[in-house]
């Protein structure tokens, strides 16, 4: 087994990511509730397509107006690993939408004495909660959830494996600073544009994710970091996806470069030189006006400062961080109201 599809493995219920994959998520998604989002696999263009043209409208809704479309429902957000962005906004979308929130985390609950992912999840449905948001550091965990409730699970990150609504936000931003358009988006939405990708890929659900999605609205996707994060079965993600070990080279073709955290907790027993790293893969400010002048900065956060982005860059003209987490607000607001049926 290749490093990438290890580290996809991980967990009860994990699925590889690539030979038969496609067909090992389809056998997980029959027995899952509609309106679940486990994996960007899943998804089909006309969802993709179908999950944006209800962001635009919620957004464009008035705000009286938005807050009567989940009212009387109940979301629960299960949350074992820390978050801010991804919580807050799947916080602040569900209340934006009128429901009603529970937030259960592995710090202050029966987690912590010992219950199961199993067992909380039955006890938030017979709670009343009609969908789940679970974040989870085993890679196939949110499967497994909506498979033993039988409730729409949305996946707010499950250890290497996947982070979908982060792409799908991801994807927005990139349309809107691109000048495109985010609400009706098809096979070609992402023509003639490249994504560099750079840093920490072997740990990231959110490269990975990002790498099976943008391909298929068109994108070029070029991976780029050390061998050590970034093996090369990564070309097996799928088509559109490419190699680049040297930065600079990798940026000079980027209308979008999306820099990662070094995932210090996946880490263990890999001894990284942080100096050769910065000296290598920092997105600097010199960097970024020598190379790539007019690319788009994003980053998932949590960005460490002076680590894989300078502080400059960060607070920079072309850094999109805080668009993205704005557009986590907006995405999720629609993941939601898909996830409990709601035409919006
Ligand atoms: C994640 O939850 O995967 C984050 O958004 C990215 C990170 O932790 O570095």
């Amino acid at each position: 087994m290749t490093d990438l599809t290890k580290s996809a493995a991980m967990g009860e219920g994990g699925v590889g990511l690539l030979s038969g994959a496609e067909s090992h998520a389809a056998a997980l998604c029959s027995a899952c509730a509609k309106g679940s989002l486990l994996t960007v696999e899943h998804l089909s263009i006309a969802d993709v397509a179908g999950i944006l043209a209800t962001t635009t409208r919620l957004e464009r809704m008035a705000a009286v107006e938005r807050a009567r479309l989940l009212t009387g429902r109940t979301i629960a957000l299960l949350f074992y690993e820390s978050s801010t962005r991804t919580r807050t906004s799947f916080e602040l979308a569900a209340k934006s939408l009128g429901a009603t929130t529970t937030l259960v985390s592995d710090k202050s609950s029966s987690i912590e004495k010992g219950e199961s992912l199993k067992d909380t999840g039955l006890t938030l449905r017979a709670l009343g909660a009609e969908a789940i948001v679970l974040r989870h550091p085993s890679s196939g965990a949110a499967s497994l959830l909506a498979r033993v409730t039988g409730l729409p699970v949305l996946n707010a990150g499950d250890g290497m494996h996947q982070h979908p609504s982060q792409a799908l936000l991801d994807l927005r931003t990139i349309l809107l600073r691109l000048g495109r358009d985010a609400s009706t988006v098809d096979a070609h939405a992402l023509d003639g544009v490249t994504v560099a990708i750079v840093g920490d890929i072997l740990h990231s659900r959110v490269a990975r994710s990002n790498a099976m999605l943008l391909p298929r609205l068109g994108a070029r996707v070029v991976l780029c970091g050390p061998v050590e994060m970034l093996p090369e079965d990564a070309l097996g993600l799928g088509a559109g996806i490419a190699i680049e070990r040297d930065f600079d080279r990798a940026l000079a073709q980027a209308d979008v470069a999306m820099m990662l955290r070094i995932q210090k907790e996946r880490l263990a027993g890999f001894d990284l030189d942080l100096a050769e790293y910065v000296a290598r893969y920092q997105l600097s400010a010199q960097r970024l006006a020598a190379i790539a002048p007019h690319a788009a900065v994003l980053h998932p956060g949590p960005i460490i400062r002076g680590l894989e982005i300078a502080g400059e860059v960060a607070d920079g003209a072309q850094s999109a961080i805080e668009q993205q987490v704005a557009q986590g607000l907006a995405v999720r607001r629609a993941l939601l109201a898909r996830a409990l049926g709601v035409q919006a």
